[in-house]
């Protein structure tokens, strides 16, 4: 079996360039937006243990299989999996995982950039001083009527689709890694810049509390569900982002190290996010249920009595903008480069195809916030569907299989040379956990969410 030492795409220019974009993938709405939002739905405490939980247990193991998988491969998923199913002897239905995640990336694309999109519009907002000295009631009327107007909406969701496109254009190398270096390191600060304001402002312990204080009785099977999810969701697992920057990563980088150093990243940003954003729902009388506008209704009440908060919270809104913008690059590549690979599509080509398909699928959430926000069918407005497909059922069976192809049917001997852990304890630990703790949780989630088992 020959393997190619680098993909027809680019490289990484080492350890540091693979973790840099796959944290720039990881990090990203999921963190900052989702996740607060989501916990404040389901009750907080036991719902962000569970989430840690399926972090720890389901994500890492299976992160560490789509890298190597990736890696391996060197090319899009898509062609990765057919590489597999060819030079491994597997069954070619495993090709499916390559298609879903194919179809899932485009499904979560549509919608990232129009919420991205919102994130590009308060950038702009928090400049002009709006924001300064108001009250939650203000400022959750002016988020009610910036979604009332779907041209506002359409407007920054095309802008983000053209900026997000043109990064991966000039192609992997040269737009990702550097635009990763800078925006990490601002954004952890600017997050603790909140999170200290939130410690000053009077209601952190409840914050803290409400997401640290476990009430299990409340936890539902679907919370436990969209938990699981989003710990796909966060690390970009499930439809081969991962596999995909994977490709392009050298055979001296540590697989289990990377898995577990992005992770950390992630997590942490997410955590950050919900002290920022609890102490302020607390102490202004908002709901933490509010829904998918809880980030957009807290952290312009708490910039807004800041002192210089004019200039942080566009600051802030403009390091999340760019956290999303490297995020959404990765949703984007796995198609690009399958297309440049084997419909002989050139780069540019590929990009503006796969831009403009999401672009038009995007208008399906901008309109189910406000034309088409009573038009309400299995999961709710066309968003919701779109949010609830991917990350509770689409990224998890993607996990689901990924962990089935490298714990079960590709030979251990594949798994083990990737991951060369110095010591056998932890590559036992690992497979152990990969082909059995993974893919077992991921099952009985879904059974108990289905309601067959309770
Ligand atoms: N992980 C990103 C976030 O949290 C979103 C994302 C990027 C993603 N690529 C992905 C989610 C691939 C699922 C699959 O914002």
């Amino acid at each position: 079996m020959n393997q190619p030492t680098a993909s027809m795409h680019g490289q990484w220019s080492g350890r540091l360039g693979f973790i840099l974009a796959a944290t720039g993938s990881a990090v990203g709405l999921g963190s900052i937006w989702r996740f607060p939002y989501i916990t404040g739905e389901n009750g907080g405490g036991a719902f962000v243990i569970v989430y840690l939980l399926c972090v720890a247990l389901v994500g890492v193991p299976i992160m560490a299989a789509e890298i190597m998988l990736g890696r391996r491969g060197k090319m899009s998923p898509i062609n990765t999996m057919a590489m597999f199913v060819r030079e491994y002897r597997q069954h070619p239905v495993w090709r499916l995982l390559g298609w879903v995640g194919l179809i899932a990336g485009f499904m979560i694309l549509s919608y990232y950039t129009v919420i991205a999109g919102w994130v590009m519009a308060y950038t702009v907002k928090m400049t002009s001083g709006a924001f300064v000295n108001s009250t939650s009631e203000f400022v959750k009327t002016t988020f009610d009527q910036f979604l009332q107007d779907p041209w506002a909406l359409l407007f920054w969701h095309s802008l983000f689709t053209v900026i997000t496109i043109g990064v991966v254009l000039k192609g992997v190398e040269k737009g990702l890694e550097r635009s990763v270096r800078i925006l990490m390191p601002a954004l952890l600060g600017l997050m603790l810049l909140v999170v200290g304001y939130a410690i000053n402002m009077g209601a952190f312990t409840r914050g803290f509390e409400f997401m640290f204080t476990p009430d299990f009785d409340k936890l539902t099977a679907n919370a436990v569900l969209i938990a699981l999810g989003h710990a796909f969701f966060t690390l970009s697992l499930g439809m081969g982002a991962i596999m995909m920057y994977g490709a392009y990563l050298n055979r001296s980088t540590s697989i289990m190290s990377a898995a577990i150093t992005i992770t950390a990243a992630d997590t942490a940003v997410s955590l950050l996010a919900g002290l920022a954003i609890f102490p302020i729902v607390f102490a202004n009388n908002l709901a933490p249920g509010e829904g998918p506008g809880l980030l957009f209704v807290t952290l312009p009440v708490a910039f807004g009595q800041m002192p210089g908060g004019v200039f942080f919270g566009s600051l802030f809104f403009l390091l999340v903008m760019f956290a999303a913008w490297l995020s959404a690059i990765s949703l984007v590549e796995p198609a690009v480069a399958w297309m440049v690979e084997s419909r002989g599509i050139t780069r540019p080509k590929a990009c503006a195809i796969v831009g403009g398909i999401s672009w038009l699928l995007g208008i399906g959430t901008v309109l189910s916030f406000n034309v088409l926000s009573d038009a309400k069918f299995l999961w709710g407005t066309i968003f919701d569907n779109l949010e609830y497909l991917t990350s509770n059922v689409m990224l998890p069976l993607g996990g689901f299989f990924t962990a089935l192809l490298v714990g079960w049917f590709l030979p251990k001997q594949f798994s083990h040379d990737e991951l060369q852990l110095q010591n056998p304890f932890w590559y036992r630990v690992w497979f152990f956990v990969l082909r059995y703790v993974a893919p077992t949780l991921v099952f009985i989630v879904f059974l108990s969410a289905i309601g067959l088992f309770k």
